[in-house]
């Protein structure tokens, strides 16, 4: 096992485009961590610099003390699990988990038991002598870790290695996934642009887009204290949602919205930074109708859905589309005229920029 420290970190590939930019990171020793972020933005290829599939255009990447820039991916000590784990398919489970090994001249007798270790922990013992045709997509996808487990790496690295799965057994391995991490405490690098598996999976995440990361940081870190506007809509379901207005004593103000910003923060450096125009950031389990609470707006519902545990309304106010998540227990209806109700401190105000390209810190 292993820390793996990237280094002002970048990419940038044939064509001149810069995949990933200056990037730092210490996963420490044992650690999980999640790189998450939208299609396109460099998880993969960060990714496949650290396995060494990807030469690092600038940079220094270290697994322990080892530099390991100009090692081959062999070389390297580190597992890589892919979405598409192509297992061999006219290999049984058992010859496709000792396959590496024996490649590797692992004495045979070690690689008996290294198999049988790594089939007890996933719960392939029954299915050591079957092919992968004869495996359902989320064993074969087990096959896939038992291979990367039995070479006994430094570090695992996954890259999105249950999209392929359906929904129900998604979660399954996932919890499969936190499980065998608890045991084997290997260091991983998990890459998913499912939030939720990253809130879920991560000891810490970085969130990244266009190349840069934007925060790193534990689950609870990132989902109440986002970096950016970027991260605040990016961790959490549904949305966090996003109303553009002014602060005017201490009260945030749009059109139909007048909002005391009560709570024990300072207001002072949003408005200094703005001069007065910010973005109200709210979640839509933050939102209630107990008026307890100070109050938000009065809106009309547009869509509800009745979920069981909960009912999403759907609204518009000031010109944006607006989501709650309110109790079950409310008895909702479309077209109905409710008050919305915010907790003191469950807000945050974010830069308002012209353009949305820019970066928006969270102010308060
Ligand atoms: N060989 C290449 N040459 C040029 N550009 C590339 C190459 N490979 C990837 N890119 C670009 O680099 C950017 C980052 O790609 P990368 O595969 O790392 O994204 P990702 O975050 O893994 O996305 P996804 O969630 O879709 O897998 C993308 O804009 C992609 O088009
Ligand atoms: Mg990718």
């Amino acid at each position: 096992m292993a820390q793996i420290r990237l280094n002002q970190l970048s990419k940038r590939y044939e064509n001149g485009f810069e995949a990933v930019k200056s990037s730092n990171l210490q996963i420490a020793d044992g650690e999980f961590l999640v790189l998450v972020g939208p299609s396109g933005c460099g998880k993969s290829t960060t990714l496949r610099m650290i396995a060494g599939l990807e030469d690092v255009t600038s940079g220094d990447i270290f697994v322990g003390d080892t530099r390991v820039n100009d090692l081959e991916p062999g070389d390297r000590d580190i597992a890589m699990v892919f979405q598409n784990y192509a297992l061999y398919p006219h290999m049984t489970v058992r010859q496709n988990m000792s396959f590496g090994l024996k490649m590797r001249k692992t004495p045979k007798d070690e690689i008996v038991r290294r198999v049988a270790d790594a089939a007890q922990i996933l719960s392939l013992e029954p299915m050591l002598d079957r092919y992968p045709r004869q495996l359902s997509g989320g064993q074969r996808q087990r096959v896939a870790v038992g291979r990367a487990i039995v070479r006994q790496p430094k570090a695992f690295l996954f890259d999105e290695p249950l999209s392929n799965l359906d929904a129900k057994l998604r979660v399954q391995m996932r919890t499969e996934l936190a499980r065998l991490h608890l045991k084997l405490k290997t260091t991983t690098v998990y890459v998913t642009h499912d939030q939720v598996e990253a809130m879920t999976l991560g000891d810490r995440i970085v969130i990244m887009k266009d190349g840069v990361i934007q925060q790193i940081g534990t689950p609870m870190e990132v989902y109440q204290q986002p970096a950016n506007h970027f991260v605040a809509g990016f961790i959490g379901t549904p949305a966090m949602n996003f109303v553009d207005g002014s602060i005017e004593n201490d009260h945030f103000q749009a059109d139909a919205v007048d909002y005391p910003l009560s709570g024990d923060r300072d207001l002072a450096p949003a408005l200094e930074a703005t001069s007065g125009k910010v973005t109200l950031g709210f979640r839509p389990e933050n939102l209630t109708t107990d008026p307890k609470h100070p109050r938000l707006a009065t809106v009309k519902l547009d869509v509800v859905e009745h979920m069981g545990h909960a009912n999403v309304v759907y609204f518009n106010l000031a010109g944006s589309s607006l989501v709650a998540r309110l109790d079950s227990k409310s008895s909702a209806q479309p077209g109905d005229q409710i008050d919305l109700h915010l907790p003191a401190n469950d807000w945050h105000l974010f830069a308002a920029t012209e353009n949305d390209q820019q970066q928006r810190p969270r102010l308060v």
